[in-house]
């Protein structure tokens, strides 16, 4: 186990940082990989690269998803032991569709969905190029399929990511490179809980939504994580896992 390697974009955010710290408990090396300095990255990711133990590490890489040379050279560089890449990073910010400027679309496209791409076909190609099996797993949202007041462009992309995993997971089967969404509900984390400190109207909706009853947490995601890259989870290409609380559900009130 020791010899496995994790990579994880968006790392030093909140859920990439508890996928990190969850695969590095299961025994994994991980890297992450993110935008931000090593110099600006949260406590929690300064204390996840501090482990080290029984050969297995966490490395910080500086990379924006949407360079695609980066994105490949951080992969090659990780690829000797590499079995799963997870493209976690993502971004989003509250517009009523009306409002829309071509710029916040296209940033939004770029983050969300082509960043997504350029990490999956750069894992994807190293794992064919190497003959090894491997995993690429992608965070979409149950937003993907629920329309969200107030954020068309980030629905948009996580519904286009699925399309995407599916798409990519059949042509990659025969590589036993295998591909899956992890869909998240509402979580008290990232970039949901920076929504629920500045947006009125968004906690509003939120506490009406959910009948579960109860944000989800970062590390109920990771455990997502956690079985797609275990024994358990390994008959599982192309699907979604949607686990949230039930807010795609229909709600009477
Ligand atoms: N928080 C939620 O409720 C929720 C729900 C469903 C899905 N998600 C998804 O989970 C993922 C992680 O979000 P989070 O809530 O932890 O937010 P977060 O803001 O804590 O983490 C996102 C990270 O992505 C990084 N990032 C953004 N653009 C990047 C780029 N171009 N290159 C590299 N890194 C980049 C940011 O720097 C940040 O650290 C996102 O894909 C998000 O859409 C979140």
């Amino acid at each position: 186990m020791s010899s496995q390697r994790v990579i994880i974009t968006g790392g030093s955010g909140d859920i990439g940082c508890a996928m990190g710290a969850r695969l590095f408990r299961d025994g994994f090396s991980v890297t992450l990989l993110d935008l931000k300095a090593p110099s600006e990255v949260s406590d929690d990711v300064k204390a996840l690269m501090a482990l080290s133990q029984d050969g297995h590490d966490c490395l910080y890489r500086q990379v924006d998803v949407t360079n695609r040379a980066r994105v490949d050279e951080v992969l090659s560089e990780c690829e000797k032991d590499l079995v799963a890449v997870l493209a976690n990073a993502g971004i989003v910010k509250s517009e009523p569709f009306l409002d829309i400027s071509e710029t916040y679309w296209n940033q939004h496209l770029n983050a969300n969905l082509t960043g997504v791409f350029h990490t999956l076909q750069s894992a994807a190609r190293i794992f064919v190029k190497n003959k090894r099996p491997g995993q690429i797993i992608i965070t979409g949202s149950w937003v993907g399929t629920v329309p969200w007041p107030e954020i068309a462009a980030y629905s948009a992309t996580k519904a286009a990511v699925e399309m995407l995993a599916k798409s990519a997971a059949r042509e990659l089967a025969e590589h036993k490179v295998r591909v899956n969404v992890i869909a998240p509900g509402i979580v008290n984390a990232g970039l949901a809980r920076h929504q629920l400190n500045t947006e009125p109207q968004y906690a509003a909706r939120v506490a009406k939504v959910i009948p579960l009853k109860e944000l989800q947490t970062a590390e109920q995601v990771a455990d997502i994580a956690s079985f797609l890259c275990s024994k358990s989870g390994d008959y599982l290409t192309g699907s979604t896992i949607l686990a949230d609380g039930g807010a795609s559900l229909f709600q009477f009130d």
